[in-house]
Formats: structure tokens, C-alpha cells, sequence
């Protein structure tokens, strides 16, 4: 427990469920994530010496970090986020001051949720409070992301960290990934309620097939941009993607495709969630979940059992896996009244398909940064 008299600051950032745009944000496509109330909070006082000292509610561990070698602590079990973070504001031109934390994380390692964008973003905004500075969240995410690619090495998009610091509560965001304009959007979805399950496979992006992806991606950029005239692949429409499709070979063609019609439904499921037709947002959701299966290959055995066992309930209107994948959760919508029921069912049909015992996770839709007084 942490005794906030002890503390000058209590600062807050969010983590994530995407409702859909997978593997979309880094070919400049669009985005539907939402912010949790499940979050990395950051319990801050200035201690007046060069070092930020971390501490952790729910582990035994204690790092000190120097501010003026901050690029030597890669290879830390825990605190390389915190580590990465500081270092990316300082080099942005930031002023460091010493400081302890004590990290308090509420959203589960490893569960696609976005842990590291919710420490990342968090100790960036806790940093500039200390410092006296206003921020922008926006430039705060952007500094997040460039820590999670240069330190932690996994080449991510900007969805996380953007969602983990503007999120808006009881609202999902409809994220232009490429020119960062973003449309909050009220999640009223009637009688359903969005359930959130983890496979307990826990996923690690940096060992996954994640840069790989992107790689795959990048190139089939280079060979469509001049040829369909995009600088992006989600400029490429159904029409160009028909007409140009053929210039890429095996899976990479499998991968743009999951792009093209990704893309295409995110702009549906918008349409769908402001007009509160939770059944064709369902149908999406599958059909995103069949494509990342099929097309981009980021699922495996345990998320396509989750999903199966979830879209074979009756009250489920549909449901996918969410982040970046191999392992982690799923999303689904499900009918209110049906949902205690839909949870049992599927966690014992997905036990009984892998062995695994599912989490369900009981979580609002909330704020993206919060900075309170203590
Ligand atoms: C991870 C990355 C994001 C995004 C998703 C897939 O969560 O951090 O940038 O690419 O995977 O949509």
C-alpha cells in the first residue's frame, strides 16, 4: 500500500483496448481504441539528488536510475520502460529532476492491453510534473512511442500511447494514425456490454513476429507507392488494391489484404457504433478476427480457441483478439443480461480446448492522463 501523505503527486496514464484496427496504426490507417480504468499510476516526490527511484507495489524490486546515464539501463528486468522513457524526454529537451516513484500497474503484464504504453506514458507525465512543466498529452504519447521503439525495440504504431494519454472516458477514439486527428466518439451500445478476456498466454511483442509484420508491410509500400500513387498502405483502396494487388507476392499479399479491408471496416464499425447497430459492430469484429488469423497470421492457437469459444455463445455478437497479438486478450460484445453466462461458457470451452484457465476483466472505459495534487 502506498501511503499518498508520503507523496507530492499522483499521476496516472491509461491502458487500452482496441474495439478494431488491428495491425492498421503503423500503415497510417485508422484506429477505434478505448482507455481503461485498468492503469500504471505513478506516486511521485522530488528528492533533490540526480536519480530517479523506482519502486513497485506489486513487486519486490527497487532500481535506481541515474538521469545522466539513462541510456545503460536497457537490459533491466523492470524499470527499462521507465528507463527508456525518461531518457526519450530528456533527449527531446526536457529538464530531469531527481525523484522517487513508486509504479503502481493495474493492467496485467503481457495481456495485450498495453502495460508498457500505460507505464511509458505515465512516467513521461510524472517526470514533467516534477519538473514544473506543462505537457501536451499528444507530445507525451509521441515521446512514449519513440521509448518503446528506440529502447524497448519493438517498432510499434502510435495507438497505444496516443489512447494511454488522451483517452476520454466512457469515449472510444476514432484515431487518424496518420495525421493524428482524433474523433472521440460515445461507446453507447444499448443492452451489450464489451467483455474483455485474457487467453493467459502472455504475448511479448519484442519476441514476437510484431517487427517482422511491419517489415513485410514497409515493403510492400515500396513496391505500391509509385505504381498506386499512396504514400501510405491505407491510402490504398479496395479499387487500388485490385488493381495493383498482383505486384506483390504470397504472404505479403495476404498482409496488405488484411490492411485494405481492416481499414474498411473501421470506418464501418464507426458508422455502426454511432448509429448503436451493435450487431453489424459484431459482425466486424469477426470478420477482423478471421482476418488476422487468416491474412495476417498474428493470433495462434489460444486467441482462435478464445474467440471460437466466445462467438459460440448465442448472446455474443461478435468477437476478436485485440493489440497486437500472439497471446493476450480478446474483446467481444455481448448482450447484458447473458453476460455472466457467456463468460462461463466460454472459459470452459476455451479450458477444455488448451488447457488454459481465461480471465475475465471487470473494467471502464476511462481518462487518458490524470494528474492529481496529493
Ligand atoms: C501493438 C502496437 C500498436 C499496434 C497494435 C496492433 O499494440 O504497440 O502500435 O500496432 O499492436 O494493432
Amino acid at each position: 500500500m502506498v501511503n499518498e501523505k508520503d507523496y507530492e503527486w499522483k499521476v496516472s496514464a491509461a491502458g487500452r483496448v482496441n474495439i478494431i484496427g488491428e495491425h492498421v496504426d503503423y500503415c497510417g490507417g485508422k484506429v477505434f481504441p478505448a482507455a481503461l480504468d485498468m492503469r500504471n499510476t505513478v506516486y511521485l516526490r522530488r528528492n533533490g539528488t540526480n536519480k530517479i527511484n523506482l519502486s513497485w507495489t506489486t513487486l519486490p524490486d527497487k532500481v535506481s536510475l541515474d538521469i545522466d546515464k539513462l541510456d545503460s539501463y536497457r537490459n533491466l528486468k523492470y524499470g527499462n520502460y521507465q528507463a527508456g522513457s525518461a531518457l526519450l524526454w530528456q533527449k527531446a529537451g526536457h529538464k530531469l529532476v531527481g525523484c522517487d516513484m513508486v509504479q503502481d500497474c493495474t493492467v496485467p503484464f503481457g495481456s495485450g492491453l498495453s502495460s508498457s504504453a500505460a507505464i511509458e506514458v505515465s512516467t513521461i507525465a510524472a517526470l514533467a510534473v516534477a519538473a514544473g512543466e506543462e505537457f501536451d498529452p499528444v507530445a507525451v504519447a509521441l515521446t512514449a512511442q519513440s521509448a518503446e521503439r528506440e529502447y524497448a525495440g519493438v517498432n510499434c504504431g502510435i495507438m497505444d500511447q496516443y489512447a494511454s494519454a488522451c483517452g476520454k472516458r466512457g469515449n472510444a477514439m476514432l484515431l487518424d494514425c496518420n495525421t493524428l486527428a482524433c474523433e472521440y466518439v460515445p461507446v453507447q451500445i444499448g443492452d451489450c456490454s464489451i467483455v474483455i478476456i485474457n487467453c493467459n498466454k502472455p504475448h511479448s511483442l519484442v519476441e514476437s513476429k510484431y517487427n517482422e509484420r511491419r517489415a513485410e508491410t514497409d515493403s510492400a509500400l515500396e513496391i505500391l507507392a509509385k505504381p498506386a500513387g499512396i504514400s501510405c498502405l491505407a491510402e490504398l483502396t479496395p479499387e487500388l488494391f485490385e488493381k495493383h494487388g498482383k505486384l506483390l507476392s504470397g504472404k505479403v499479399y495476404d498482409r496488405v489484404k488484411h490492411v485494405v479491408n481492416e481499414c474498411e471496416r473501421v470506418r464501418k464499425a464507426a458508422v455502426a457504433m454511432k448509429a448503436g447497430d451493435m450487431v453489424a459492430l459484431g459482425k466486424l469484429l469477426n470478420e477482423s478476427h478471421a482476418s488476422l488469423r487468416d491474412l495476417y497470421e498474428v493470433t495462434g492457437k489460444e486467441l482462435d480457441a478464445l474467440a471460437a469459444a466466445a462467438q459460440s455463445h448465442p448472446a455474443c455478437l461478435g468477437s476478436r483478439m485485440t493489440g497486437g497479438g500472439f497471446g493476450g486478450c480478446t474483446i467481444s460484445i455481448v448482450k447484458t443480461a447473458k453476460a455472466e453466462d457467456f463468460k462461463k461458457h466460454t472459459a470452459e470451452k476455451y479450458k477444455a480446448a488448451t488447457g488454459y484457465n481465461a480471465t475475465c476483466y471487470e473494467t471502464e472505459i476511462g481518462d487518458g492522463i490524470t494528474v492529481e495534487k496529493l
